[in-house]
C-alpha cells in the first residue's frame, strides 16, 4: 500500500492524554460493560449534544452496522421480507439488510442529490413489492426525516434512514428510525460505535433489550444479540464530547473552501438544502468529473502530488460478488434501471477533507482540477 503525503482520512480523535481521566474512572468503578456509569454518562451528554431539540431516545451499541441490524429487525417483518436500499452506498446498508433476515432490492438515486429518494422509492413500490425502505444519507449529506415520515405514513412502509456518517447534521421525525455511525472515520468518530435514534418508547425499550441478547427481567424475550457499547469506547467518545467543537470547525472550515473551488471550477457536486448544513460538513467531499476519462486524469494529477484519492461507493452495491444472489434476474439491459449510480461511479473522484492535509493543501488541489 502506498504511503501517501496527504491520506485519503486522517481521524481526528483524543490522545491518550485527554482519554487518560476516563480510563482512571474506569479502574476505580471495575466496570468494563453492560451499560456501565461510562455508558450512562456518554449516552446523556450525546442526547444533549446532537438530539437536544428532539423528543426522541437514543441507544448507543458497537457500530453504525449494529445499528441498522437491530433497527430492522425491530420492523418484525418476515424473513425474506423486501428492504428497498439504494445501490449507492456502502456495503453496511445491505450487509445489514441480510443480517437482519431480509432481501435487499437495489434501486437508484437521484441525479440532484446522489440519493434514495421518496418519489424513487415510490416508482419501486409501484412495480414491486417492498416491505420497508433503508434511505442513506449518502456521504454524509443528510435525509429529509421529515420527508420520510410522510411517505412512511402515506404508504403503510417502515422506514429506517441510514445516517452512518450524518450525526451533526442528519434531522430526525416522528415515526421514523435514523441510524449514526461512531466509526473513526465519521464526523463524530471514537474508533468503533453506533446510535439508534426513535421516536418511540417501546421501539427504543425492545432495541434496548435486543442489543443485550433480548434480556428483559432476567429472562430472554427475544432472541437478540451483543451489540452493547463497551466502557472503554464511551471513554473515547467522552474525550472526544469535550474537543468535539474545535474539531468540527476547522474540518468544517476547510470543507467551506474546497467546496467554493470545486463550485468555481463547475465540477458536479450533490444538491444540499443550506439549512441542513448549519451543523457541520458532511464526512465525505466528492465531486463528478466531465467524463471517466477527466476523473483518471484528475486521480493521477493528485497521486503525483502525493494526495491519496478515492472512489467512495464503488463499486456501488449491485456489482459485488456478495450480493449476487439479489441482483441476478433484477436489472435488465446492463443495468439500464441504475442509470445515474451507473454514471456516478464511472466519474466520481473522492479527495481528503480532515485536519490533517498540510497547509497548502487547497492550493495543490486547485492545480490538479485545473488540467
Ligand atoms: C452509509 C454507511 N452505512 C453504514 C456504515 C457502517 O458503519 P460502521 O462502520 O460503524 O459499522 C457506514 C460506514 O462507513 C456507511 O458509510
Amino acid at each position: 500500500m502506498r504511503n501517501y503525503h496527504c491520506q485519503w482520512y486522517v481521524p481526528d480523535l483524543p490522545n491518550a492524554d485527554d482519554i487518560h481521566p476516563y480510563l482512571t474512572e474506569i479502574d476505580s468503578n471495575r466496570f468494563y460493560s453492560n451499560f456501565g456509569p461510562l455508558h450512562e454518562k456518554l449516552k446523556r451528554k450525546l442526547h444533549q449534544y446532537f438530539f437536544s431539540e428532539t423528543r426522541g431516545f437514543i441507544s448507543l451499541v458497537n457500530s453504525g452496522t449494529s445499528a441498522l441490524e437491530m433497527s430492522l429487525r425491530n420492523l418484525k417483518l418476515n424473513r425474506g421480507a423486501k428492504v428497498l436500499v439504494p445501490a449507492f452506498t456502502f456495503a453496511a446498508s445491505a450487509v445489514a439488510v441480510v443480517r437482519a433476515g431480509y432481501d435487499p432490492i437495489f434501486c437508484d438515486v437521484d441525479e440532484s442529490d446522489w440519493r434514495l429518494s421518496p418519489e424513487i422509492a415510490e416508482s419501486v413500490i409501484e412495480k414491486r413489492q417492498v416491505d420497508a425502505v433503508l434511505p442513506v444519507s449518502s456521504l454524509g449529506y443528510p435525509q429529509n426525516a421529515m420527508r420520510w415520515a410522510e411517505f412512511s405514513s402515506k404508504n403503510s412502509t417502515p422506514v429506517v434512514i441510514d445516517a452512518a456518517a450524518s450525526l451533526l447534521n442528519q434531522s430526525t421525525a416522528i415515526g421514523v428510525t435514523i441510524c449514526f455511525s461512531l466509526h473513526a472515520t465519521k464526523p463524530f468518530g471514537i474508533g468503533e460505535g453506533g446510535i439508534v435514534w426513535t421516536s418511540n418508547s417501546d421501539d427504543h425499550k425492545e432495541i434496548e433489550r435486543d442489543i443485550n441478547f433480548g434480556f428483559s427481567d432476567g429472562e430472554v424475550k427475544t432472541v437478540g444479540g451483543n451489540y452493547k457499547l463497551n466502557e472503554f469506547m464511551c471513554a473515547v467518545g467522552l474525550a472526544q464530547l469535550k474537543r468535539f467543537r474545535s474539531v468540527e470547525e476547522k474540518r468544517t472550515s476547510l470543507y467551506a473552501s474546497v467546496f467554493d473551488l470545486l463550485n468555481q471550477n463547475h465540477f458536479e457536486l450533490p444538491e444540499i438544502e443550506d439549512s441542513m448544513l448549519c451543523f457541520g460538513a458532511p464526512a465525505n467531499m466528492a465531486f463528478l468529473a466531465r467524463s471517466p476519462g477527466d476523473a483518471s486524469t484528475i486521480r493521477t494529477a493528485l497521486d503525483s502530488l502525493s494526495i491519496e484519492s478515492r472512489r467512495p461507493y464503488c463499486p456501488p452495491l449491485h456489482r459485488h460478488a456478495g450480493f449476487k444472489k439479489w441482483v441476478d434476474g433484477c436489472f435488465e439491459n446492463n443495468f439500464s434501471d441504475l442509470t445515474v449510480t451507473e454514471d456516478i461511479q464511472s466519474r466520481i473522484v473522492g479527495i481528503p477533507v480532515h485536519n490533517f492535509v498540510g497547509p497548502d493543501y487547497v492550493e495543490k488541489i486547485s492545480r490538479c482540477l485545473i488540467q
